[in-house]
């Protein structure tokens, strides 16, 4: 039988169905909010802002890059505040020591908490390469 170009458009129509319906029935990959505070998740981020974390530190890779991307910091350290306040007394580097009262620590740590339930930054991970150039490294 001859290929004319109706099959071929045929083909390309039923292929595109197919491919539609499986993308369409993938369920979404959303990651589940477990109990948060709108209410002090918001005034947490007002801490933020106050205390200008952002020059240097990045949420979903926008921000300042002096200091590391803090959109899962909550849960690379497996949710011990302690250890993020810790870190905001004291200091670290080039990172200077912030004085916060006791509910803007807590409030603070609501947003960071919020933030890391509400995705990853990257999904990506890069291997850098002896000649400088970067190659995607697998999955997270
Ligand atoms: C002047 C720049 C600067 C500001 C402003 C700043 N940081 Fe940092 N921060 C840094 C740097 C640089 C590091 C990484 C130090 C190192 O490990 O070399 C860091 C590290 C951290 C870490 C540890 C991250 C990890 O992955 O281990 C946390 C948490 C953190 N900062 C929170 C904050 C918060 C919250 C604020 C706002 C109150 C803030 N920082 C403001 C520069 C800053």
């Amino acid at each position: 039988m001859k290929i004319k170009t109706i099959h071929v458009f045929l083909l390309l129509s039923v292929l595109y169905l197919l491919y539609s319906l499986n993308i369409y029935l993938k369920p979404l990959q959303v990651k589940e909010v477990t109990t948060v505070n709108k209410f002090d998740m918001t005034e947490g981020r007002l801490v933020w802002q106050k205390y200008n974390c952002q020059a240097c530190h990045q949420l979903y890779h926008l921000g300042g890059y002096l200091g590391p991307d803090l959109t899962n910091v909550y849960s690379k350290y497996n949710g011990n505040a302690d250890v993020i306040k810790g870190f905001v007394k004291a200091g670290i580097r080039q990172m200077p020591s912030f004085n916060l009262s006791t509910e803007e620590e807590r409030l603070l740590i609501e947003f960071l908490k919020e933030t890391d339930a509400s995705g990853s930054s990257d999904m990506r991970n890069y291997k850098v390469l002896p000649n400088g150039m970067i190659e995607q490294d697998g999955k997270k």
